[in-house]
C-alpha cells in the first residue's frame, strides 16, 4: 500500500452513526479530510460483534453494513486518501446498558474501573468463536472497500486484558506467563490474516506503556509486537495507556510529541512501518519526528478536527494559517463521554460539515466587528471568507480575549493558539485589525458598516462582601494577567475553572521548571528526594474556597481529573460548601456547615464570574441595518461557545 504522505489520522469515536450505519454526516466529515490531504484514514472503532461495543459507532459486526460502508470508503479514496477500519473489542470495557444488558467479558473477571462493572471470564472453549469474530469483521472491511483493518490492541481493550497480567488471572494456555497472555492477540492477527489473505495490510494499534501500576511497559510492548510482526501485521501505531491509567492521555498536560519514546521503542523491535501517536498538532513537528527516525509516519486525530485542511496547509507553505488543536477536549471527548456527537472548540463546522457550508455572501457588505475576543476574531474571519469586507476593531493593544490569560497557567499555554492561530487567518484574509481603539457610536458613524458585530466579552464580577474595597484584595483575571501581584498565603474565591487555574498557576511558582529540573537530574545536583519535593511544592500556600459541594463543575470530564490531581499534588486546600463572608486585612471569615471559621491570608483573589460588557448594543441601536451580539457579550459561557457563535454570525451576516 503506498500512502501520499506520512499523515495518517486515527480512530475516533465521533458518535456520527447512531444506529451503526454509515451517515451522511459521517461521509462529509471523513470526505472533506480526505480532500484535506491526508493520508491515510481510519475509522472506528467498529464493533465486531454484539458484545463489545458502545452506542453509536461504526457498526462491522454484519453484512448489512457493508453497502453503508462501501459509500464512504468510495467517498474518501475519490480525493486520493486510503481508508482503514478498526477492528474494536472492549472486552471489559463495554457498559453492558450498551450491549443490551449482556454482561461483557474478558479473560478474567477483573472489575473494570472505567464501567464500574465485572464482567464474565471467558470460558476456553469460547475463546475461538470470540477471535473469528474479528476474522469476519476483517473480511466485511475488505469486501466494503477498505484499504486495510487495524486491529485494536491498545487503551486496555479486550486484546489488551489478555496481555496484561492485571486483568488476566487465567490457568489455562491464555493465562501466567508473558507467552501464554500474548496467546490471545496473536491468534487474532493468524485468524484475521488467514482470512483476508497474504496481500491486505494488516495494522496494529499497540500501547506503548500500559500506564498501569504493575502493568506492560514498553519492554513487554516490545516483545508482543515482535511477535506480532511474526504472524503478519504491517504496521504498528503506537499509543499511550489504558483508559484506567492515572496518567493523561489527551489533556494538554500531556507534553506535545509526549509518547514518541514510545514509537522509538517499538520501532527498534520491529521491522515494519511504526506510527507514533498522542498530541502531535503541527506538521513541525511530524516532519522532526520523522526526520529523526523516531518513527516512520505520525498520526493526527484531533488535529485534523481542528483543521480538515492541516495536511494540504503544511504542503502548500501555508501552514501558519492552521487552526491547531488546543487539547481541550471540550468539543470532542468531553462530548462522547455524554454520549453526544463529537464537535471542536476551534473548529465549530466539525461534524456539521454539511449543514454549515461556507458560501459565498450574496451581497458584499461593509462588517464592523467590535472586541477581538474569540467571538469576535471567528465571526470577522468567516464573514471575510465569504467575502464581506471587515474590519475588527478592539480596544486593547492585544487581541485574544480572555485567552492570553492562560499564558502562565501549567498545561493551558496551547490555548494561547486559538488567538494566534485566528490572527494569522484574519491577517491573510485581508481584515483591516484596530488594536488600541475605542469603539461607540463614532466610530460606527466614521465608519458606516451595513453591520455591526458586538463581541466585547465580559468583565470579572464584584462580589458585595464586606471588605471588598481592600488592598489585599484582587481578581484572578489581574493576576493571570500579570498586573497584580500577591503574597505568600493566598485564598481564592470561586473553585470554577478561572479559580481552579489561578490556584494552579499560584501554587506552581517557584516549583522546579522542566529545564532546572533536567540540569538537576543530569548532573546529579541534588537528590531526587529533594527534586521531588520541589516539583511539588511552590513557594506559596493557596487556598481555594467554593460555595458548592463541587470544585472545577465548568471544566470537562476528561480534563477536570487532571487539573483536581496537579492541585492535589502542589498541596493546594479546596473547600467547598464554603461560603466567603467578610475579607479582613490578615484573611477571609467564611461559613461552612458546621460554622464560621477564618483562613489566614496575605491576598484575597477574587474568580465569582463574569458579567457581559455589553454597553454598545443600546449606543448603537438604530445606528446601523444589522446589530448583532454574540458570545461573553451575550451571555459569558466559555470559549467553545463564544468561537460557535462567531461562526454562526459570520455564516448569517
Ligand atoms: C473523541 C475521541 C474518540 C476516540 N476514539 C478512539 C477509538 O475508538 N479507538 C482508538 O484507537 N482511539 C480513539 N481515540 C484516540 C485517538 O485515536 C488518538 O490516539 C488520541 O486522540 C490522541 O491523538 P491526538 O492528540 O492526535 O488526538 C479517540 C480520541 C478522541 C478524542
Amino acid at each position: 500500500m503506498e500512502l501520499r504522505n506520512r499523515i495518517v489520522m486515527t480512530a475516533m469515536h465521533l458518535g456520527y452513526t447512531p444506529q451503526g450505519e454509515v451517515t451522511d454526516r459521517l461521509v462529509d466529515f471523513y470526505e472533506l479530510r480526505a480532500k484535506g490531504g491526508v493520508a491515510l484514514i481510519i475509522v472506528g472503532g467498529c464493533p465486531i460483534d454484539e458484545y463489545g461495543g458502545m452506542a453509536g459507532m461504526i457498526d462491522l459486526s454484519e453484512d448489512k453494513f457493508i453497502p453503508g460502508l462501501k459509500r464512504l470508503t468510495t467517498s474518501v479514496q475519490a480525493h486520493g486518501a486510503k481508508i482503514a477500519a478498526q477492528l474494536y473489542q472492549a472486552g471489559r470495557y463495554a457498559f453492558s446498558a450498551m450491549i443490551g444488558g449482556r454482561k461483557p467479558f474478558s479473560a478474567s473477571a477483573v472489575r473494570s474501573r472505567l464501567t464500574g462493572e465485572t464482567p464474565r471470564a471467558l470460558e476456553l472453549h469460547e475463546i475461538p468463536a470470540v477471535q473469528d469474530k474479528f476474522a469476519e469483521a476483517a473480511v466485511r472491511a475488505k469486501k466494503a472497500g477498505f484499504d486495510a483493518v487495524e486491529i485494536l490492541g491498545s487503551a486496555g481493550y479486550l486484546i489488551c486484558q489478555f496481555l496484561s497480567p492485571l486483568t488476566n488471572k487465567r490457568d489455562d494456555e491464555y493465562g501466567g506467563p508473558l507467552e501464554n497472555r500474548m496467546r490471545f492477540g496473536i491468534e487474532v492477527v493468524e485468524k484475521v490474516r488467514a482470512a483476508v489473505g497474504p496481500d491486505y495490510p494488516i495494522l496494529f494499534r499497540i500501547a506503548g506503556n500500559d500506564f498501569m501500576e504493575g502493568g506492560h511497559t514498553n519492554r513487554e510492548a516490545r516483545i508482543f509486537a515482535a511477535e506480532l510482526e511474526k504472524v503478519g501485521v504491517d504496521l504498528f501505531n503506537v499509543t499511550g495507556g489504558w483508559h484506567e491509567t492515572r496518567v493523561p492521555q489527551l489533556t494538554m498536560f500531556v507534553p506535545r510529541r509526549g509518547f514518541v519514546y514510545l514509537a522509538e521503542g517499538i520501532k527498534s523491535a520491529v521491522g515494519v512501518p511504526v506510527l507514533a501517536s498522542n498530541r502531535i498538532n503541527d506538521p513541525e513537528i511530524g516532519e522532526e519526528i520523522i526526520r529523526n527516525g523516531e518513527a516512520d509516519m505520525v498520526t493526527m486525530a484531533r488535529a485534523l478536527i481542528a483543521d480538515p485542511e492541516l495536511p494540504n496547509k503544511a504542503k502548500n507553505g501555508k501552514a501558519h494559517l492552521i487552526y491547531h488543536c488546543v487539547a481541550c477536549n471540550q468539543g470532542c471527548f468531553d462530548n462522547i463521554f455524554q454520549l453526544k456527537p463529537a464537535g471542536c472548540l476551534v473548529n465549530p463546522r466539525a461534524g456539521r460539515e454539511g449543514e454549515l457550508p461556507i458560501r459565498p455572501a450574496e451581497k458584499r457588505k461593509k462588517v464592523l466587528v467590535i472586541g477581538g475576543g474569540p467571538a469576535g476574531m471567528k465571526a470577522a474571519c468567516t464573514a471575510a471568507e465569504r467575502g464581506h469586507t471587515v474590519i475588527l476593531a478592539e480596544r486593547t493593544n492585544q487581541l485574544g480575549g480572555q485567552i492570553p490569560l492562560n499564558r502562565h497557567i501549567p498545561g493551558r499555554q496551547e490555548m494561547l493558539l486559538i488567538a494566534k492561530d485566528l490572527e494569522n487567518n484574519l491577517k491573510a484574509l485581508g481584515v483591516r485589525i484596530m488594536l488600541n481603539q475605542e469603539a461607540g457610536a463614532d466610530l460606527v458613524k466614521e465608519i458606516s458598516p451595513d453591520a455591526v458585530i458586538i463581541a466585547t466579552g465580559a468583565g470579572p464580577i464584584v462580589p458585595d462582601i464586606p471588605g471588598i474595597d481592600r488592598d489585599n484584595v484582587v481578581q484572578a483575571w489581574d493576576v493571570l494577567a500579570g498586573k497584580k501581584a500577591v503574597g505568600k498565603r493566598v485564598v481564592i474565591v470561586g473553585g470554577n475553572a478561572v479559580g481552579l487555574e489561578t490556584a494552579l498557576y499560584l501554587a506552581s511558582i517557584g516549583t522546579l521548571s522542566p529545564e532546572v529540573l533536567h540540569f538537576l537530574i543530569t548532573n546529579n545536583g541534588e537528590s531526587m528526594d529533594f527534586i521531588r519535593e520541589r516539583l511539588n511544592r511552590g513557594c506559596k500556600y493557596v487556598t481555594v474556597v467554593e460555595m458548592t459541594g463541587k470544585a472545577g463543575q465548568d471544566i470537562g470530564l476528561s480534563t477536570r481529573w487532571t487539573v483536581l490531581a496537579e492541585l492535589r499534588r502542589l498541596g493546594v486546600r479546596i473547600m467547598t460548601n464554603t461560603k466567603a463572608l467578610a475579607i479582613r486585612e490578615d484573611g477571609l471569615e467564611v461559613e461552612k456547615a458546621d460554622g464560621e471559621s477564618f483562613i489566614e491570608a496575605d491576598s484575597v483573589v477574587l474568580a465569582v464570574g463574569s458579567a457581559p460588557n455589553n454597553d454598545l448594543s443600546e449606543e448603537l441601536n438604530g445606528l446601523v441595518p444589522e446589530l448583532h451580539v454574540i458570545g461573553d457579550a451575550n451571555k459569558p459561557r466559555n470559549a467553545l461557545d463564544a468561537i460557535r457563535e462567531g461562526l454562526m454570525i459570520g455564516l448569517k451576516v
